[in-house]
């Protein structure tokens, strides 16, 4: 197969949704499909439960869990398809932000019931950023829900996606009959009894006329011709370059525990969801289809074994082809690397892969060379854009709890960090480290895994801080009156960024007023 066919047949993807929702079972349905894995129960949802979150054992269990599904591989239709896992559980948001600059597309699913979920407005709002492309997958038609159109209705205003349904419900809960696939004009039909079971779908030619009535009868089939009417008049036709741009998202229905409306989505996806997409670097554009590779780091995992220290990074492959046993160079560092065993996966399969395309995901074994974020390319100075960390949530400082081991809990927190378990800002007043988390749970896990992995003890103290923002200015002499009178507040983050640790709104809002000429961006890239 030639490079750009192998480029043009990847499919790279995540599923996002608040918890609960049902990622983790329309996963399995979607790898069921793929002939990936033969029964359902084998994905292990890796949400960490409530009540759990003091239990270490139970983070570390995740911890497994997560990297045997941190992507899943498989082929559908000739195509080649690679689920990136977000974690589903909020404090690691973060994780989730940087997972989604590594996808080229996006599912969102939606709980009928619940409706759009705060976890899910924060996602896709990420999205929208980078004009990624959403499908959204509404959940659950087998209970009782929210009408189809006012659930539209919340997901155009607080998701901001304009829709376009490609399926359409017929009842629900109870009531639930099937769903009209509009983008194949076929009927699925829906009963207790083919719960486990794929029904084949019935071909109609003309939804308007008589025909469908002798499956759903007349009264659905009024209901159902009246409803697809409204539809057509009220939203968009699709247009694959719209969905392509971010400017419409296709809808499905159907319910993933029962199996139902997954493979509609799947036929639809892999038709006409995005291959690899160009990305961004400091100097120009790179497109898939350049002969030279490159790639980034969008993930860091930590191995599960205190003894040995060595992590698995996560590289996407943004151009040409990567070969095992090849030197690559490492920009941030400026240095050659070669790596012996990168790893491919294939559904929740490890193995040794030789040569990996755009699209692709590798994991590579690191003794603490990669830092999210970092680039690897044949020897071009460039650097992939578009991993900003957002402003977290909690903030406090960081003491040692043993001075006898300072070295130790200093490495700790610099490798804990270049994983982005969490943000290290260092205040310019004194030095002191503050820790930034999106939740509280993060604290736990560093204290916690800097004991265990590093011997190290820390304490925390809390710093009041409101938001971090990261500071450009165009004006020199505005920038110093800043800095002399926050001076007080003002921190460097990993990057020697300079970042204002800001108190209160209050104190946001009268510094933006009165320093003008400065801008405060809640990421840290601009
Ligand atoms: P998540 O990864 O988004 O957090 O959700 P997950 O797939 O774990 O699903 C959350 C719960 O919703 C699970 O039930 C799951 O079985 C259920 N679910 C998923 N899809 C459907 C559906 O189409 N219809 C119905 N009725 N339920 C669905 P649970 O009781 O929390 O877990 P489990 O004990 O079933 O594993």
């Amino acid at each position: 197969m030639s490079v750009k066919t192998e480029i043009s047949r990847r499919r790279t993807f995540g599923i996002v949704s608040h918890p609960d929702a049902g990622k983790t079972t329309l996963t399995e349905k979607l790898l069921l499909y793929g002939g990936a894995i033969q029964e359902a129960g084998a994905v292990k949802s890796n949400k960490i439960k409530k009540g759990a979150t003091s239990d270490f054992m139970e983070i570390e269990r995740q911890r497994g869990i997560s990297v045997a599904t941190s992507v899943m591989g498989f082929e559908y239709q000739g195509k080649k398809i690679n689920i990136l896992d977000t974690p589903g559980h909020q404090d690691f948001a973060e994780d989730t932000y940087r997972t989604l600059t590594a996808v080229d597309s996006v599912i969102v699913v939606i709980d009928v019931a619940k409706g759009v979920e705060a976890q899910t407005e924060k996602l896709v709002e990420v999205c929208r950023m980078r004009d990624t492309p959403v499908i959204v997958f509404i959940n659950k038609l087998d209970r009782e829900g929210k009408d189809a159109y006012d659930l539209l209705d919340e997901i155009e205003e607080k998701l901001g996606l304009s829709v376009c349904p490609l399926s359409w419900p017929i009842g629900m809960g109870q009531d639930f009959i099937g769903v009209y696939n509009i983008w194949e004009k076929n009927l699925q039909l829906y009963t207790e009894q083919k719960k486990q079971k794929i029904g084949d779908s019935i071909e109609i030619t003309d939804v308007m006329g008589d025909e469908i009535e002798q499956y759903i009868g007349e009264d659905y089939a009024q209901n159902l011709r009246e409803e697809l009417e409204l539809v057509t008049g009220v939203y968009p036709d699709f247009n694959k370059d719209d969905y392509l741009s971010g400017a419409i998202s296709p809808v499905f229905f159907g319910s993933a525990l029962n199996n139902f409306g997954v493979r509609e989505l799947l036929n639809c996806f892999v038709e006409i969801a995005p291959s690899p997409l160009p990305k961004p670097t400091d100097e120009k554009i790179i497109n898939p289809h350049d002969s030279s590779f490159s790639g980034f780091i969008f993930k860091i995992h930590a191995n599960m074994d205190p003894k040995h220290r060595d992590r698995l990074a996560f590289l996407k492959i943004v151009s040409g082809t990567f070969q095992r046993n090849t030197n690559y160079y490492h920009v941030r560092l400026n240095k050659s690397l070669k790596f012996s065993n990168p790893t491919a996966f294939m559904a929740s399969k490890k193995s040794v892969v030789n040569e990996a395309f755009p699209g692709d995901i590798i994991g590579l074994h690191d003794t603490g060379n990669f830092r999210i974020g970092d680039t690897l390319t044949e020897g071009e100075h460039i650097e992939f854009k578009g991993i900003p960390s957002f402003s977290p949530e909690h903030f406090r400082f960081i003491n040692n709890a043993d001075p006898m081991k300072a070295k130790q809990l200093n490495k700790g927190i610099d490798q804990l960090m270049d994983e982005g378990v969490a943000q290290l800002f260092t205040l310019e007043s004194n030095g002191r480290k503050i820790i930034g988390t999106v939740g509280a749970l993060q604290y736990e896990v560093i204290q916690y895994r800097l004991e265990h992995e590093y011997g190290a003890k820390c304490s925390y103290e809390n710093y009041p801080a409101y938001k971090a923002c990261w500071i450009e200015s165009g004006d020199d002499e505005q920038l110093e009156e800043f800095k002399k009178l926050k001076f007080r507040y003002l921190a460097q983050d990993k990057f020697s960024q300079l970042v204002f640790l800001a108190d209160s709104s209050f104190s946001l809002n009268m510094a933006q007023e009165k320093f003008d000429k400065i801008k405060f961006h809640f990421k840290s890239e601009f």
